[in-house]
């Protein structure tokens, strides 16, 4: 299989991982796949904040699940319920992703950072290192004093999360089957 190809199939949502802290260099590497994504009109309009301090990540986690309790979503307020639940599976290292607020020169943020995710989450793959995209942030993001504790610059809002760790190799997750019949095809009518 071409290593491309062996990489997107071998990429898994990894929730479990070692504590030990990524190296610098592999970070690096992880960080410059986010930015060689493409996006609308280059507009380039992401921020990625790199979260290595176990005790805000933890904490993080903690509110994300209190705001999940409360959800209308009955599979969200089970999953805040599940005992030894964590939103970032305990990864040493979480980066938000941050878009710019669309307006009417920029049409895509949200499509252009999730360009640059699935270039994060291939890129560790890659190297070896375990990662999972994280929506459920969402909640948390809507709250102002938890944004502001970030530190994200102003005019951009917290989008998704990602979790990144060196995989912990006792484990290794199943692969989801894919669903069928998602592609169909137009093609011109030979007379
Ligand atoms: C937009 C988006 C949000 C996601 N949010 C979460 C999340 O909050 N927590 C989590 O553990 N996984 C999350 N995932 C990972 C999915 O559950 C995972 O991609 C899916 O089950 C398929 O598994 P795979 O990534 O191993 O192929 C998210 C994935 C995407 C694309």
């Amino acid at each position: 299989m071409n290593p491309v190809m062996e990489t997107i199939r071998n990429r898994r949502s990894v929730r479990r991982f070692r504590q030990d802290q990524l190296r610098r260099e592999d970070l690096d590497v992880i960080l410059e796949a986010a930015i060689w994504a493409p996006s609308g009109h280059n507009a380039q309009p992401w921020h990625f904040l790199v979260i290595q301090d176990r005790e805000k990540i933890d904490k993080m986690s903690e509110k994300t699940i209190s705001l999940m309790a409360d959800s209308p979503i009955e599979w969200v307020r089970k999953l805040a319920g599940k005992e030894g639940y964590h939103v970032f599976h305990r990864a040493p290292t979480v980066i938000v992703v941050s878009g710019k607020e669309p307006g009417e020169n920029l049409l895509f943020p949200h499509a252009d950072c999730s360009a640059a995710i699935q270039n994060m989450l291939l890129a560790a793959e890659s190297l070896g290192i375990g990662s999972c995209w994280i929506g459920l942030t969402v909640f948390l993001f809507g709250i102002p004093e938890e944004v502001k504790s970030l530190g994200i610059p102003e005019d951009y809002r917290p989008l998704y999360s990602v979790c990144f760790g060196y995989k912990d190799d006792s484990f290794v997750p199943p692969a989801p089957p894919r669903k069928e019949g998602k592609v169909s095809f137009y093609q011109a009518q030979k007379s």
